[in-house]
C-alpha cells in the first residue's frame, strides 16, 4: 500500500482527533494555527466536490466564492504557520516516505509525528516546530495527489515583521494589547487596539475601537486596494456582505485574542452549524464572523482565501436558522443560504 492509498483510509475527524491529539507536543506558536488550517480545508468538502458528476454545478450550490482548492495554493496556503518556512523539507520527506511508504505505522498521529521528526532532525530544529507544518504537508498530499505535490515548487514566504521573530516572541507579541498611553488606565472608553492580519507584514495591522466588530474596523482600512488582491473584498482586508451573520463571507481564524472577543452569540452558533465552518464549541473560538466579534484588545487573525454554505449539503449540519433581510448583491449565496433554513425548518 502507499502513502496516500493509506492517507485515503482517513476521514476528517480522524484528521481533527489526531491533530487534538499532538496539541500539547506541538509549540505553542502553531498550536492554534494549525487547528485553523485544517479548517480551512476541510477533506469532507474536498471530497464531496470531487464526487460531484458536476463540479462547477456543486461549487455555484454551495455558493463558493474565493481560492477554495489547495491544488492552487500548495505552497501557499500555510504561510501564517511559524512552520511554513520549513516546507520545503517537510514537502521532501513526505515524498521521499511516498516511495518508500511501509504501513507499520498505521496511526495518523503517530505517522504526522514520524514525519515531523525526520523534518525536524533535517532542518535541525525543535520537533515541537515541525508537527504542525507536516501535518498540513500530509493533508495537502491527500488533496492535491502525489504527482500536483512534487510539481510544486516549494517556494515559501520569507518570514518578515513579527513573523521573523523567535517562536517565544511571536507568541509574546501576540498577548500585547496597545499602548492606551501615559494616563490609558484612566480610559473606560475609547480605547483603541489593533487586529493583525498578517503577521509576514510589519504594516499587516489595522486599528479597532473596542466593543467595534473587526469587520467594521477593517472596512475603515483603506491603505491598499483590497477588490485588486481579493475579488471578495468590497473593502479592507476581510470579505463582507450582509454583516448581520446571514451569509458566511466573513469568517476568519483568530490566531490570538480569542479571549478579547465577545463570546459567540447563539445566533452566530447555530449560522456556524449552517455555513459549515467547523466552529469548536468553545464560548470564545478560534473561527468567527467578523461582522459579530466585538474586540476588547489586540487579536491576530487570518482571513481564509474563500468561503461558501456547505453545512447542509456536506455534513447534513442545518438547525434552526434565523433569516434576515440583507442588502447583499449576492443573490446566488442567498438562495443557499434560505435552501438550507428551509431545509432546517423541515426537520423540526
Ligand atoms: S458579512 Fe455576512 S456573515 Fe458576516
Amino acid at each position: 500500500m502507499n502513502l496516500e492509498t493509506h492517507l485515503n483510509r482517513f476521514f476528517e475527524r480522524d484528521w481533527l482527533l489526531a491533530i487534538e491529539a499532538l496539541l500539547p507536543s506541538i509549540h505553542e506558536v502553531d498550536r492554534i494555527a494549525v487547528r485553523i488550517w485544517f479548517r480551512f480545508f476541510p477533506l469532507e468538502l474536498f471530497r464531496f466536490l470531487e464526487s460531484a458528476e458536476d463540479k462547477d454545478t456543486a461549487i455555484f450550490s454551495l455558493a463558493i466564492q474565493g481560492k477554495y482548492c489547495l491544488k492552487d495554493q500548495i505552497d501557499s496556503s500555510h504561510d501564517f504557520l511559524y512552520g511554513h518556512r520549513y516546507w520545503r523539507v517537510v514537502k521532501s520527506a513526505i515524498e521521499s516516505k511516498s516511495e518508500s511508504f511501509n504501513d507499520d505505522v498505521v496511526d495518523l498521529a503517530g505517522l504526522i509525528k514520524r514525519v515531523a521528526d525526520e523534518v525536524a532532525k533535517s532542518a535541525r530544529t525543535d520537533g515541537s516546530l515541525t508537527i504542525a507544518i507536516s501535518a498540513v504537508g500530509l493533508m495537502t498530499l491527500v488533496q492535491v495527489g502525489l504527482d500536483d505535490f512534487k510539481a510544486a515548487s516549494g517556494e515559501i514566504v520569507k518570514p518578515k515583521g513579527i513573523m521573523a521573530k523567535s517562536p517565544g516572541q511571536i507568541v509574546a507579541e501576540r498577548a500585547k494589547d496597545d499602548s492606551q498611553g501615559l494616563f490609558g488606565f484612566l480610559k473606560t472608553v475609547d480605547k483603541k487596539f489593533s487586529v493583525t492580519y498578517s503577521e509576514n507584514d510589519p504594516k499587516g495591522r489595522f486599528a479597532i475601537m473596542s466593543d467595534q466588530e473587526i469587520a467594521s474596523a477593517s472596512a475603515k482600512d483603506r491603505s491598499q486596494n483590497w477588490k485588486a488582491k481579493d475579488e471578495r473584498c468590497w473593502e479592507g482586508v476581510v470579505p463582507v456582505e450582509c454583516l448581520s451573520a446571514s451569509c458566511g463571507t466573513c469568517w476568519v481564524g483568530v490566531i490570538a485574542g480569542q479571549e478579547k472577543l465577545s463570546e459567540v452569540a447563539p445566533r452566530e452558533r447555530r449560522q456556524m452549524k449552517v455555513f459549515g465552518y467547523n466552529q469548536p464549541d468553545d464560548a470564545k473560538p478560534i473561527l468567527r464572523l467578523a461582522c459579530q466579534a466585538r474586540a476588547s484588545g489586540n487579536a491576530t487573525i487570518v482571513v481564509p482565501p474563500w468561503n461558501g454554505v456547505f453545512g447542509k449539503k456536506v455534513y447534513g449540519n442545518v438547525e434552526e436558522v434565523e433569516l434576515e433581510p440583507v442588502t447583499s448583491s449576492a443573490k446566488a449565496l442567498r438562495e443557499v443560504v434560505r435552501e438550507a433554513a428551509s431545509a432546517g425548518s423541515d426537520e423540526n
